[in-house]
């Protein structure tokens, strides 16, 4: 396994088993009102969080959980090599040999042990943007933000909470659902983080992209995000980034990327999966919760709900 993936799927192996080995009720803690996990993040490590340097040549992607992170991860980590003339897969992505990408998750010392990290670093995050560190947006890094529907979230965080140790697991979907919209989930509520984003999605340092475009026209994504980062593709470069990001060939690939972690990563990599799991009753909660808090915003409208959403 390439070192910085080793890197990941140790990082990932020592949360397990520091999760296994607390009591359910230990497995989350509340930072300024927002739940996370015990095993992977502390409230030292938001503390030390405040003052992280960004540069202006950062790469930043912000997702919430469950939106598709770990793809738009690959594709960035594999621009960004080809940026370095650095040949795909064997790469470091800068950072990710030394650090864990997720940028609140790990030791308080870790913003520290990046300050000698070499540019351009790369980044990635489920906060919300008030809970970021001011100088990335004072600093004006570039942030890549990934939003996905709703349903499709919910459903998968459901299946990766019962397959992952980290995050409380649900005898039921209804109990999930429950959770889900009424803020008591890891990384706190979707619409509230749709709708804090929502603040900043004209600056010009943010670029929005939506999972379902990117199922649709993945070539067509990976164009859009290699313009707005500045990084030049031939024909045959932009070709290894699309096939390199199939669902297939990232899952048939996740034992060496994620370790053990992959199988329950890389789960079915669809559109409206929710229709398996939705009941008519929790399909109207929901359309109403998005109704009353993000449909007439300029994400709501770009999540495309009625295409994505309705049954
Ligand atoms: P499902 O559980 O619906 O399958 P994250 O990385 O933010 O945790 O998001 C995980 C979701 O992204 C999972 O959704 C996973 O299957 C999906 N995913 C991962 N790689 C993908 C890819 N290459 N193409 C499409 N979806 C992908």
């Amino acid at each position: 396994m390439e070192k910085s993936r080793k890197a990941f799927a140790d990082f990932v192996d020592n949360a397990i088993a520091t999760a296994n080995s607390m009591r359910p009720d230990e497995l989350m803690f509340s930072y300024k009102g927002i739940l996370y996990p015990a095993s992977i993040c502390s409230p030292e490590t938001f503390k030390a969080l405040e003052s992280f340097e960004a540069r202006s040549d950062d790469v930043i992607l912000a997702g919430y959980l469950k939106s598709g992170t770990n793809w738009l991860s690959q594709i960035l980590t594999d621009l960004i090599a080809i940026s370095q003339k650095k040949t795909l897969g064997e790469e470091s992505s800068g950072n990710a040999e030394e650090e864990f990408p997720y940028l609140e998750v790990g030791d308080p010392g870790k913003y520290e042990r990046m300050i000698n990290l070499p540019s351009p670093r790369f980044m990635v995050t489920h906060l919300r943007p008030e809970n970021l560190p001011t100088s990335i947006f004072k600093n004006k890094a570039k942030i890549l933000l990934l939003i996905r529907n709703p349903k499709d979230v919910a459903t998968s965080f459901y299946h990766f909470s019962n397959g992952l140790a980290t995050l409380p697991s649900y005898e039921t979907w209804d109990a999930f659902f429950t959770d889900f919209v009424s803020k008591k989930v890891a990384w706190g509520c979707y619409f509230e983080y749709l709708s804090e984003w929502n603040k900043y999605v004209d600056k010009e340092n943010i670029m929005t992209i939506t999972y379902e475009e990117l199922k649709e026209d993945r070539a067509l994504g990976v164009k859009n995000i290699a313009a707005f980062f500045g990084i030049p593709l031939t024909e045959e470069e932009l070709q290894l980034v699309v096939e390199r990001s199939s669902f297939q060939s990232m899952k048939k690939n996740s034992e060496k990327t994620h370790g053990a972690f992959g199988d329950i990563l890389f789960r079915k990599g669809a559109v409206s999966d929710w229709k398996n799991i939705f009941s008519e009753d929790q399909n109207e909660k929901m359309d109403k919760v998005f109704e009353e808090h993000i449909a007439g915003t300029k994400l709501g409208k770009k999540l495309k709900y009625d295409v994505y959403c309705k049954a």
